[in-house]
């Protein structure tokens, strides 16, 4: 077992890279499976899931190259099965993106249930609703689903509740289907806009991506021979963003799109945080202690989910009684416990939590729940004085290229240390 062990506080400062979006590359490898030929993927994050991913589909008879850290070539005109192996897509949750790529691609699939954080409960009943109405047959069975359809058709899909997986994987169902597909009421997340313009670079039709309709019109097949580039990860550089602020740092956080981080810069700004925005960079830091704020999780262009527990850390020390509601996951504040071992006052029920700012965090041995519980539970380690051991490793690696180096080179008393 593998542990982090962070002496704070260290003020986090310099630069720092943002690889390339995780949630945008485990639907973009699926999306491969879409091409009978060959493409190069780029600024893809080097994180276990990633790695998973290209297991499951060498194991499917894709030929993978890894031409750098980052970059892959990937062979896809040997696909040989439509059974993905059900031990490898029951560890994490895209591997429900192979249902709507081997629909595309050959009219049937089976994988194991996915799993992926333990948030709450992460229903797929509108990627199903969406399977079904473009003429496939889907099964839950034993742990699996299967899914099979004899010729997909373009249809009407309107989204009960705004998912993220379920707006992607109707995509690439509906990029090979016959006629035109709309899907109402999508979500707008910017690694749904880069998974359509993959497929788009590949000669798919779809339009619309990143607003609340979607309109796929059906090709007769896609081309490989193209080299695409994953876009930057919103979440990692919100991270970090928010890691200036409770470090009491300043950081240049490069390679990353800051339109995709309006919503965390206007609550950074709100809190009493320091910004500047540069298109492809932006700069971050602390003057004074944040104010309490009031946060209310949302789809985006709403303040993210997936940041909720790093903007936690910077409320848990701010100037007053701040509140966090979030709206997507049930689940989602299990890192307060955690949190509440280093001396932050905070009292969670249900999907709300208050946080009563304390001057200081105190370091102590605490757990990762989950993948961004993780990095949040990284950013307290820094921010807090003394000596916090973080356990639980095998989330943060999931969605997190060489973390503890990244924190290193901003100046981070952080060590990996086998137990
Ligand atoms: C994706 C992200 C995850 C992020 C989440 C919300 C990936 C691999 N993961 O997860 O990091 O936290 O978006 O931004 O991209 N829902 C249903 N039925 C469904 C599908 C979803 O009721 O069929 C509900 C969920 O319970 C949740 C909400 O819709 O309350 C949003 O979920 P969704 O956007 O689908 O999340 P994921 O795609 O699983």
């Amino acid at each position: 077992m593998e542990k982090l062990i962070i002496t704070g506080p260290t003020p986090l400062k310099g630069e720092v890279e943002i690889n390339g979006a995780k949630n945008a590359a485990v639907a973009i490898l699926p999306a491969t499976l879409l091409i009978n030929g060959v493409c190069t993927i780029n600024n893809l994050p080097n994180i276990s899931d990633v790695q998973i991913l290209c297991k499951i589909l060498e194991k499917m008879g894709a030929k993978i190259t890894w031409n750098s850290s980052n970059e892959i070539t990937i062979d896809t005109r040997n696909i040989n099965t439509t059974q993905a192996p059900l031990d490898l897509t029951s560890k994490f949750r895209a591997s429900y993106y192979l249902i709507g790529a081997m629909l595309g691609r050959a009219g049937k699939i089976e994988v194991g249930m996915p799993g992926g954080c333990k948030l709450g409960a992460r229903p797929i009943d509108q990627h199903i609703k969406g399977f079904e109405l473009l003429g496939a047959s889907v099964e839950v069975r034993n742990g699996a689903i299967s899914a099979k359809a004899n010729c997909l058709k373009g249809n009407s899909i309107y989204m009960d509740v705004v998912s993220v997986g379920a707006t992607i994987n109707i995509m690439l169902a509906a990029v090979l289907a016959k006629g035109t597909t709309v899907i109402d009421n999508a979500a707008k997340e910017p690694h749904i806009v880069d998974v359509a313009n993959f497929l788009n670079t590949m000669g798919a039709d779809i339009r619309g991506a990143g607003t609340d309709v979607i309109k796929i019109n059906g090709v007769e097949k896609l081309h490989g021979d193209c080299t695409y580039s994953v876009v930057p990860d919103q979440i990692e550089a919100g991270t970090f963003m928010l890691a200036a602020i409770a470090s009491k740092g300043d950081l240049l956080i490069k390679n990353c799109i800051t339109k995709h981080l309006e919503c965390i810069t206007a609550k950074i700004l709100e809190i009493g945080g320091n910004v500047e925005d540069y298109g492809d960079s932006i700069r971050v830091w602390y003057t004074k202690r944040p104010n309490k704020a009031i946060i209310k999780t949302l789809p985006y262009p709403g303040f993210p989910t997936d940041l909720q527990p790093q903007m936690g850390v910077v409320l848990s020390t701010a100037n007053g009684t701040s509140i966090i509601n979030e709206s997507i996951w049930e689940s989602r504040f299990q890192y307060t416990d955690e949190l509440n071992k280093m001396g932050a006052k905070i009292t969670a029920q249900g999907k709300s939590a208050v946080f009563e700012g304390v001057d200081e965090l105190f370091g102590a041995p605490v757990y990762s729940t989950d993948l961004r519980a993780g990095a949040a539970l990284i950013v307290a380690g820094v921010s807090a004085n003394g000596v916090t051991e973080v356990y639980n490793l095998q989330h943060i690696d999931r969605g997190y290229e060489n973390i503890e180096e990244k924190f290193r080179k901003i100046g981070a008393n952080i060590q990996r240390v086998k137990e």
